[in-house]
């Protein structure tokens, strides 16, 4: 198996399952956003059973590393996944994303790789449909509105072109708002754990508009385990990965901090152009096609969440 973006927050979590079920796994990446740090327990015990290789997914080399190692399954998760860098540098993203993509895909192909698993992004795919339309289902029209959100679409078409092309089988998970441990506070779309971190030091809690806008809050086991089932069901279709549920960012504050038993000052600014008002995904296909349903609760994601940081300060990390 290989995981590109494997040292990344979801990434490091299926290689971890991975291990935990026998498999020897190479991982890619080039540690822009993800740390070995994430692969430090799995390093530890996996021995030869884990490679990382410290590659950008864009370069030429990567066709080569696949004829070497010879993946059947490449979950490919490597991204730039920063919505607002991908309107300040639309180039970068879509080298990245798509060129990136295309590398896998080609590797994968003349590899006889069986399937590329993708991830991609729930939250962008389908534009701003009218909220009559939530939770969103697959059939809804792809119109990304940024050009992340259109170099993901562009990876699917890819995806359906090779298979067409060259009958290498894909599955696309579209995924909500995945949130666990390992993810970073410091990232743009973490509002779990930009929200755990400053719960937990004490400090003000940012909050942009109203609070009053909703997201699909998935738990990263939950998303893992879709993975695994795409890697050998759900061929040929992209499926949505949430819950189906909103909750509101107010409501998410008020559930953390009374699990972190922090009474930190909430500050209000204005809302961040190109946000959506409300986000969730209808998962019925994925219940259907993958046999996967989401079944972590939010306050037990999100107490893990707290639990993980906590330790992680106490360790002295920053
Ligand atoms: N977290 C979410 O809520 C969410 C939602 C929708 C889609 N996704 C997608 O899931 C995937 C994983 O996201 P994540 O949240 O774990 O983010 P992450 O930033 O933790 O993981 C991305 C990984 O890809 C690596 N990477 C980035 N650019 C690379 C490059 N050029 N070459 C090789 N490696 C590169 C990073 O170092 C990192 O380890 C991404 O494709 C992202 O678009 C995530």
């Amino acid at each position: 198996m290989m995981v590109t973006g494997g040292a990344g927050f979801i990434g490091s979590t299926l290689v971890d399952r991975l291990l935990a079920e026998g498999h020897t796994v190479d991982v890619l990446d080039d540690l822009s956003t993800g740390s070995l740090t994430n692969l430090a327990d799995a390093r530890a015990s996996a021995g030869h059973s884990l490679i990382v290789h410290q590659m950008d997914v864009s370069s030429s080399e990567l066709v080569d590393l696949m004829a070497r190692r010879r993946p059947e399954v490449v979950f490919h998760l490597a991204a730039q996944a920063d919505v607002r860098l991908s309107v300040a540098e639309p180039i970068f993203d879509a080298d990245v994303n798509v060129l990136g993509t295309v590398g896998v895909l080609e590797g994968a192909r003349r590899d006889e790789a069986v399937r590329v698993v993708f991830a991609a992004s729930g939250g962008t795919l389908y534009g701003e449909p009218d909220v009559s339309e939530l939770p969103l289902k697959e059939s809804l029209p792809h119109r990304p509105l940024s050009p992340y959100g259109v170099s993901k679409k562009a990876a699917i078409d890819y995806l359906f072109a090779y298979r067409d092309l060259h009958s290498l089988e894909f599955s696309a998970l579209a995924l909500a708002n995945v949130y666990g441990p390992r993810q970073d506070p410091h990232g743009e779309a973490g509002v779990v754990a930009i929200f755990g971190e400053l719960l937990i030091k004490g400090e003000p809690v940012t909050i942009f508009g109203d609070g009053t806008q909703t997201r699909d809050f998935v738990y990263v086991d939950d998303v893992v385990d879709a993975f695994v089932r795409a890697a050998t069901r759900g061929g040929g279709l992209v499926c949505n990965i949430g819950t189906g549920r909103e909750t509101s960012v107010n409501d998410l504050y008020r559930e953390m901090a009374s699990q972190a038993g922090a009474d930190a000052r909430v500050e209000y600014q204005p809302l961040r152009p190109g946000e959506l008002a409300r986000s969730s995904l209808d998962p019925s296909r994925a219940g259907i096609q993958l046999g996967w349903s989401p079944w972590t609760e939010l306050g037990a994601g999100t107490g893990a969440v707290l639990e993980f940081i906590r330790l992680r300060l106490a360790a002295g990390d920053a």
